[in-house]
């Protein structure tokens, strides 16, 4: 297990995995970790669907675009991952509870617990990436899901097969004002 500084500078977007199986135990420790996350009156919108079959990890494959444009072809490097996470939540029960911000207030917290997922799993000595560049609804239909409920992540997970390290982030003077 590694010291809370050694899993943050660790973190970073895996996109190449070893074709090892990651074990439901892990998995389950990462999304009872992901689940700790905060939320507006601890209503814990948020669902995390675990797939690994091959067949449907294509189907969902497919509904991914590169770069910017939403035909592009599709993030291939996705299927050399054991298994995705797709992370998603209800707006209907925020909406009803905090009124219109519900939404905004649902894509946060599950954003919140997409980041403790992706935290965990470098302490599984996992890697992931946060893959935000899908066609929604296709991929609603892929997965079965209900109309009212959105997808934030698809999470692939997995053994890294390399590293890259993240790309630089800003200075912190750039990011940091103190008033005192
Ligand atoms: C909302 C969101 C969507 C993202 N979508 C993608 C994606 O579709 N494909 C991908 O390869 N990386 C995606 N990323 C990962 C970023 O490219 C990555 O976090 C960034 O380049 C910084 O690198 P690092 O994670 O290694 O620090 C996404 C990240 C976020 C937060």
């Amino acid at each position: 297990m590694m010291n809370f500084d050694e899993v943050i500078n660790n973190r970073e977007s895996i996109r190449l995995f070893e074709d090892r199986e990651v074990e439901n135990s892990i998995l389950s420790k990462i999304v009872e970790h992901a689940s700790r996350a905060p939320s507006p009156a601890n209503l814990q919108p948020w669902q995390f669907l675990i797939v690994k079959n091959k067949d449907l990890i294509g189907k969902i494959v497919d509904t991914t675009y590169s770069g910017l444009i939403k035909d592009s072809s599709p993030q291939s490097w996705v299927k050399t991952a054991p298994a995705l996470i797709i992370v998603y939540f209800t707006p209907r029960y925020l909406v009803a509870r905090v009124g219109e911000d519900g939404r905004d207030q649902g894509l946060l917290c599950t954003g919140a617990a997409v980041e403790n997922l992706l935290l965990s799993a470098v302490n599984y000595g996992l890697g992931a990436c946060w893959v935000g560049n899908f066609r929604k609804e296709e991929l609603k239909k892929a997965v079965n899901l209900h109309r009212d409920e959105e997808v934030v992540a698809i999470i692939p997970i997995g053994y890294p097969k390399e590293h890259h390290n993240s790309p630089p982030k800003l200075p912190l003077e750039e990011l940091m004002t103190v008033i005192e």
